[in-house]
């Protein structure tokens, strides 16, 4: 009888062991446990048996009973773990994508130099406006006191559109603007000083060598209250200058010059070396002109309708893409206007710099 127990015992620990999932486990359970199961089908044996010889083989049976119970819960521990762990690994989300490639856009150096411009001037209290590319001839020249058929007109090489302007009379001409002083008229007129104002923008001019193309863009600033004289310009221009250069000892001068707008009129120029043929800025006892400025000519005022005896004010302007060569070491003017991505690559700018933290291309 032992016997039998031991050798029952033998062959269904290995049809445990060799169930290798829950539904063969399940039947090797019912094959030992189940109503016609081997263990039960002993169990019913007991009856047959002499009562002394019962309680030892009762006893065997349970032993056996709890054993092969114990195997089957661990076979199925077991299994169960493994299915998990089958089902996990199926499963798995791989999170871990490479990133995607670096955007390949990067900030135009005009973009990035206006967007210095605004954040420089803007801390300094000016508003920023703007004024239409097509204008007429009264915005560009009459209105700025270029009077009718005065030689200044003539240096401004200016695109003329096609128009009605015969019918309309000369003041209605349409042109493309040749400078952003006309967004200063469109800002003075029929509104009340004081102002300070900047404008940017394309400029048109027919015009182009390595330092000439037909469109480019001016930034101009105009301050206009009752007690403003050519110190504050002065100052003002100063303080701009040595922001955008990043240099707090930058040489600055005035040196007198000719606009039909302002008087007096000046050009400002900023401290430089050349030596052996390189330029420097902020080092040196050279100079560079880098901007034109002065007092906003009294017959300017009147024609925007302003009292030049109650106020006074200064104007001045410079063009962007010059002062971006400067500052970022770019030779050629006509590349701004390329497309070129390997340009565009060279001296553009990561999108997330700040303005005027940038210490040059990438
Ligand atoms: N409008 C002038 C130009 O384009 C620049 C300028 C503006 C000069 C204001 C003086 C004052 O040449």
């Amino acid at each position: 009888m032992t016997q039998n127990i031991a050798q029952l015992k033998d062959e269904l620990t290995q049809a445990i062991a060799a169930a290798n999932d829950l539904q063969k486990l399940e039947e090797a359970r019912v094959a030992a446990l189940g109503k016609k199961g081997r263990i039960t089908d002993l169990m019913k044996t007991l009856g047959n048996l002499a009562p002394e010889e019962r309680k030892d083989f009762g006893a065997a049976i349970n032993l056996l009973k709890d054993e092969v119970t114990a195997l089957i819960e661990k076979q199925e521990a077991g299994l169960k773990k493994q299915a998990m762990a089958e089902k996990l690994s199926r499963e798995t989300l791989d999170i871990t994508l490479p990133i995607r490639p670096e955007a390949k856009g990067t900030i135009h150096p005009i973009s990035q130099t206006m967007d210095e411009l605004i954040s420089i001037f803007g801390s300094m209290g000016f508003q920023l406006d703007e004024g239409p590319d097509i204008e007429d001839d009264w915005h560009n020249f009459t209105a700025l006191n270029f009077p009718p058929g005065h030689p200044a007109r003539e240096m401004h090489d200016t695109f003329y559109l096609p128009d009605d302007a015969d019918e309309k009379g000369e003041a209605a001409k349409k042109l493309l603007r040749t400078h952003t002083s006309t967004v200063q008229i469109r800002h003075m007129m029929g509104k009340k000083p004081p102002f300070k104002m900047i404008c940017m923008g394309r400029v048109y001019r027919s015009d182009y060598d390595m330092t000439h193309t037909p469109v480019f863009h001016q930034i101009e600033g105009l301050v206009i209250d009752k007690n403003i004289n050519m110190g504050h310009l002065k100052g003002c221009l100063m303080d701009f200058l040595r922001a955008f250069f990043e240099n707090d000892k930058l040489g600055v001068r005035l040196r007198p010059s000719f606009f039909p707008f302002t008087e007096p009129s000046a050009e400002m120029d900023i401290g430089c070396s050349r030596k052996n043929g390189e330029l420097k800025i902020g080092e040196g006892d050279d100079w560079l002109e880098i901007l034109g400025c002065g007092m906003v000519h009294g017959n300017v005022l009147k024609n925007c309708g302003i009292d030049p005896d109650e106020y006074q004010g200064f104007a001045f302007g410079m063009g962007i893409e010059r002062i971006a060569m400067l500052k970022y070491g770019i030779p050629d003017l006509r590349t701004f206007f390329e497309s070129d991505t390997r340009w565009l690559d060279h001296y553009g700018f990561n999108p997330l710099d700040r303005p005027n933290r940038a210490t040059g291309g990438k």
